[in-house]
């Protein structure tokens, strides 16, 4: 896994370099836009729906692949589904009712043909080569990247784009205080409960945060919105709570 997301840098080149103009197309036209997604892939679909949404004005909804059968109109034209596998049942599950009632389908993963590949319209590879390791690392932040490429030519945003060369340094920059992140760890070792906060952006960075450590380490983590923490878990945050 270490390995995996020291390969960070080097992937978010790749990933930026994705084809992303037959997705473009078929989004350009549509007045709303619908993201289906499981586990990590749904949390960059929630950073996909705030840029889409806050910052260029057009409505974008994501929604869970095993939720989608419960709360979809039926009138859902335009599909992005991501996957890191391509594989995953309840996101294939959810597009193939879509397809039923005529929605186009973009695919955003990690692996070509793939059943996700084959179900779709139009298909953008992240490039993050596979997940040994299992849990999503490298491939959530392909797929932020690409997602942010797709937000920003819908945009025209060409400047922003270029900017976005700068990620893999910044990535490097992080990375490389590995030795100060391991201090950290080694003193939140003892812990055992976390809450992972985040305003705007960050918020479903603190959603995969907390995802990531209850996989890894099988300890309690939860997220919420930074705003939220008042409304309620404030009642848990005792000593020896980290958050
Ligand atoms: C998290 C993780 C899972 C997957 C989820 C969806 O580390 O691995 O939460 O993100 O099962 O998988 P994909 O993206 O392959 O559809």
């Amino acid at each position: 896994m270490l390995k995996e997301i020291f390969e960070q840098q080097s992937k978010i080149r790749e990933a930026l370099a994705a084809d992303v103009e037959r997705a473009v197309a078929l989004l350009k036209g549509q007045p709303q836009v619908a993201v289906v997604a499981c586990g990590t892939s749904y949390y960059a679909g929630l950073v996909f729906k705030s840029l889409l949404q806050s910052r260029m004005g057009r409505p974008c909804e994501v929604i869970y692949g095993s939720e989608f059968a419960y709360v979809r109109t039926g009138n859902e034209r335009c599909i992005v589904a991501i996957s890191q596998s391509g594989e995953t049942a309840d996101t294939l599950s959810a597009v193939r009712l879509a397809k039923k009632s005529g929605a186009k389908i973009i695919a955003v993963t990690n692996v070509a043909g793939s059943s996700l590949c084959r179900e779709s319209d139009a298909n953008v590879m992240i490039g993050a080569g596979p997940e040994l390791a299992v849990v999503a690392t490298k491939s959530f932040t392909s797929q932020l990247a690409v997602l942010m490429k797709i937000a920003l030519r819908l945009s025209g945003e060409k400047k922003k784009i270029a900017g976005l060369s700068s990620l893999s340094l910044e990535i490097e920059n992080l990375l490389s205080r590995s030795k100060e992140i391991e201090g950290i760890a080694k003193e939140l070792v003892a812990h055992r409960d976390f809450f992972f906060i985040g305003r705007s952006l960050s918020y479903p960075s603190a959603l995969e945060g907390a995802l990531k450590l209850k996989e890894i380490t099988y300890l309690h983590a939860e997220a919420y919105p930074a705003g939220e923490l008042k409304h309620g878990p404030l009642s848990l945050l005792e000593k020896g709570v980290v958050v």
